[in-house]
């Protein structure tokens, strides 16, 4: 599925396309698992009601509200909280191949890590979407263990639509994973799906 990237202009001018907008909201960690392996960043993703895996966010309306104001309304809905979104906070625009006549916005925004821990309290404790559209949040094992577990395992799930990518194309952009790493991950994982 190779959804094409699109300026957010072009993107805008699409009035007759629905448009949504997601988010990876992260924060850096001194955290360690099992109390030796270091977490570094927490990446949040959710488990959709369909069984997927995606980002926060969903369908915006332009003509009665900005893409951020959408997006914030969004995450009220499935985080239980208020995340201020701005336009410092846009990454990129695609056009969706399946389905068609809808542009995806994608934002990402680094959080304080007690700020991003309330929100996963938020997410269960108040979120109006919680058991519904939303199964839980869940966080991206940035890490690989020397038996495929972490990052590997959990690329080898399913995604909607171009999340994958865009998870992909963040962790590199932000360098939450080092760009050697990444490949492993991304080889080992498709090895772990065929
Ligand atoms: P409702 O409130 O039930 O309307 O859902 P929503 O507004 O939360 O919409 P949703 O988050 O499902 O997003 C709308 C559409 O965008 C979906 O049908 C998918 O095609 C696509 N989509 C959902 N999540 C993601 C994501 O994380 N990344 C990308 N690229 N697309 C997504
Ligand atoms: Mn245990
Ligand atoms: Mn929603
Ligand atoms: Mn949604
Ligand atoms: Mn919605
Ligand atoms: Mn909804």
């Amino acid at each position: 599925m190779a959804e094409k990237e699109m300026s957010r202009e072009d993107a805008l001018s699409r009035l007759d396309h629905k448009h949504a907008c997601h988010i990876l909201l992260y924060a850096d960690s001194k955290a360690k698992l099992f109390g030796k392996i270091p977490i570094k960043h927490i990446v949040l993703m959710q488990m959709r009601f369909d069984g997927l895996l995606g980002f926060p966010g969903g369908l915006v309306d332009p003509s009665v509200e900005s893409l951020e104001a959408g997006l914030s309304r969004e995450l009220q809905e499935e985080l239980g909280a208020a995340v201020p979104v701005t336009s410092d906070d846009y990454v990129y625009s695609h056009l969706s191949s399946s389905p068609p006549r809808l542009v995806l916005h994608f934002y990402s925004k680094k959080l304080k890590e007690a700020e991003l821990l309330e929100l996963e309290r938020a997410a269960v404790a108040t979120a109006v979407d919680h058991g519904f559209e939303v199964l839980g949040l869940t966080r991206v094992p940035l890490y690989t263990l020397r038996n495929g577990g972490g990052l590997p395992w959990f690329l080898s799930h399913s995604f909607i639509s171009n999340s994958r990518a865009q998870l992909l194309d963040e962790l590199r952009r932000l360098d939450l994973v080092s760009p050697q790493n990444l490949e492993k991950a991304v080889k080992k994982a498709d090895e772990l799906r065929h």
